[in-house]
């Protein structure tokens, strides 16, 4: 049970309708919808309010992919949370190789380093009492039904994972699919890391599954983005991807459940629905805690 939650990018998608899964189960008081537009924000907020029946959700702004915003976003959160769910993310944008203030591609900045400084931030003031859950994705040991490779790193030395972060891995590559994988399995990576570091919080890594009806696919390039859509519609209707009700249900169930344990990284056992495993049965590197630290000291590099 948890009496409160911080979601990020929770105003669309699977963010949104896991805060209104969790404003159905017993014990939840408040919901913090962590969100870059506050006009978005208070839309969804309503929105909701009105679905739901429970006034218990407030906002936070938080672009996750600006540091300062990401620390005062922790400053201004005015109590602490029992659980945290670290959902913003997806492709990063049209210009999703292209480098910020703090040396990481676009892709990286909203999908890791901004969760691991906000991470880091709510423990060090204490504002983070009992769960982080990260939204992890079933790309980060490949996924050969969507034509993406398992993540091919060469040593995983801390080196290699900075490359990843910069972008420099990817000098040549305009096709934001491609350094997902990657992204996504240095932060299933870190998670398991943290795991370590911090015994009294449970640090669960979930994918949602391939999930329809969200605004995932929108900001890649046209061709792409009416590829994916057309891809997903084929996939829903024989069965290999799912609604967000059953992706969002995943992150309540590794928000609320214990039974996902701490440095765990689940996702659909096959494919990209169905029932859930731990990934590092399907890929051994995952559980490397060599690779675990190497990636969380790249990350390091770039605070
Ligand atoms: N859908 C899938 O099939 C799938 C599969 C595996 C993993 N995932 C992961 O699940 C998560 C949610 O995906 P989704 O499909 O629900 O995506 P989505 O519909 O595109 O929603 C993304 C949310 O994140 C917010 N966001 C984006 N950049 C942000 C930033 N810099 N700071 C704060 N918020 C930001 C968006 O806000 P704006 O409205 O302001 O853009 C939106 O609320 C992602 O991490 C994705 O990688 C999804």
């Amino acid at each position: 049970m948890l009496k409160s939650v911080l979601i990020t990018g929770a105003n669309a998608g699977l963010g949104k309708e896991t805060a209104k899964q969790l404003a159905m189960r017993a014990g939840v008081e408040k919901i913090y919808l962590g969100c870059r537009n506050m006009d978005k924000a208070l839309a969804a907020k309503a929105e909701l309010e009105q679905q739901t029946g429970r006034r218990i959700y407030e906002t936070l702004q938080i672009d996750v992919s600006d540091l300062d915003s990401v620390r005062a976003a922790v400053a201004a959160l005015p109590e602490p949370v029992e659980g945290l769910l670290m959902n913003a993310g997806g492709t990063g944008g049209q210009k999703f190789y292209e480098t910020n203030t703090d040396g990481v591609t676009q892709i990286f900045a909203v999908n890791l380093l901004g969760h691991t400084v906000l991470t880091n931030e709510l423990l060090k003031a204490g504002k983070l009492t009992k769960t982080a859950v990260y939204a992890g994705s079933e790309a980060a040991r490949g996924v050969p039904e969507m034509g993406m490779k398992r993540p091919d790193l060469t040593s995983s030395s801390v080196d290699e994972f900075a490359g990843i972060a910069s972008g420099s891995v990817y000098a040549s590559v305009k096709d934001a699919t491609v350094p997902y994988g990657p992204i996504k399995y240095m932060a299933a990576l870190w998670m398991s890391a943290m795991a370590r570091d911090y015994p009294q919080i449970r640090f669960v890594t979930m994918s949602p599954g391939a999930t329809t009806g969200t605004e995932g696919f929108e900001t890649l390039s046209w061709l792409r983005k009416h590829v994916m859509k057309s891809m997903m519609k084929v996939m829903l209707m024989i069965g290999k991807v799912h609604k967000l009700e059953v992706g969002a249900q995943r992150f309540v169930d590794g928000l609320l459940s214990e039974t996902y344990q701490s440095g765990g990284f689940y996702a659909s056992q096959k494919g990209l629905t169905g029932l859930l495993g731990e990934q590092s049965e399907i890929f051994a590197d995952l559980a490397n805690v060599q690779y675990q630290n190497n990636a969380k000291q790249a990350i390091e590099r770039f605070v």
